[in-house]
């Protein structure tokens, strides 16, 4: 018990430091120029990036619970939910302040330009609803409501890929540029939402517990006699 306890607390440390690696290297190469010569756009899509892959982590959590038996990950699920919120506010900022130097001026047309802003705004928005209510203080307040806000990530998750696919230059038909990174995300995302749908989890999961023969079982017991008649 104690051997799993220490366990998992390594493994914890491991989600954090490889969490906050990405953000250490984009600081390293920032500070020494290693950025290509658009720095904010290149910091922009590592960001971005970054936030898709901790929030497809976050949602395998439960599927590996649920399916590989591993009870403990999802406890490992809010603080990946978090860091997809955390590297999701850093992408914004970039966008808003970096780039852009708050000034809603310009934002404001920019934003009513690009489609791919109309879905990255809203899934923005529900991150962040989720960041807020992910602690113990917010589940109590919300009570039965706090699941059923939650239930937002898989539209938030959607939003997130849309955004992906709207913004990336390249074609899907053709998988050039960088058409690959949203069709890997909708598979995987796609994937691990799916397995989440409380009717299919349940017809896999009865698939594996499926219950034994009746011939089988008369097999697999001893003779009724044998049981009943003590000598
Ligand atoms: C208001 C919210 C958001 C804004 C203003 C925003 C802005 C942007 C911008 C400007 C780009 C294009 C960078 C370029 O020039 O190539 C971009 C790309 C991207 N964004 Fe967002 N975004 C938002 C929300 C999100 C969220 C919530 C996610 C994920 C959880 C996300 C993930 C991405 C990804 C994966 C890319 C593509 C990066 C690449 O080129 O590889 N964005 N976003």
């Amino acid at each position: 018990m104690k051997y799993l306890k220490t366990r998992f607390q390594w493994i914890r440390w491991a989600v954090h430091i490889g969490a906050l690696l990405p953000l250490v290297v984009l600081i390293v190469d920032a500070l020494s120029n290693h950025l290509t010569f658009n720095p904010i756009q290149a910091a922009t899509q590592r960001t971005g990036d970054t936030a898709i892959i901790l929030l497809g982590l976050s949602l395998a959590c439960s599927p590996i619970s649920t399916y590989l038996n591993w009870k403990d990950a999802v406890r490992l699920r809010r603080t990946l939910g978090l860091y997809t919120f955390i590297y999701a506010a850093i992408h914004l900022w970039l966008f808003v302040g970096a780039d852009y130097g708050y000034q809603f001026n310009y934002i404001v047309p920019e934003f009513l330009q690009k489609y791919y802003l109309w879905v990255g705004l809203p899934a923005f928005i529900i991150l962040l609803a989720l960041a807020a209510t992910s602690f113990r203080g917010a589940m109590r307040w919300l009570g039965k409501r706090w699941k059923r806000l939650h239930r937002l990530i898989y539209l938030g998750a959607i939003l997130a890929m849309l955004h992906l696919a709207l913004v990336i230059k390249g074609d899907a038909l053709r998988l050039s540029g960088d058409a690959w990174k949203p069709l890997l995300a909708g598979i995987i995302i796609g994937t691990l939402l799916i397995l989440r749908v409380p009717r299919l989890r349940r017809a896999l999961l009865s698939l594996r517990h499926k219950p034994v023969a009746p011939a089988a079982v008369q097999l697999a017991s001893p003779p009724a006699e044998s049981t009943l008649v003590k000598n």
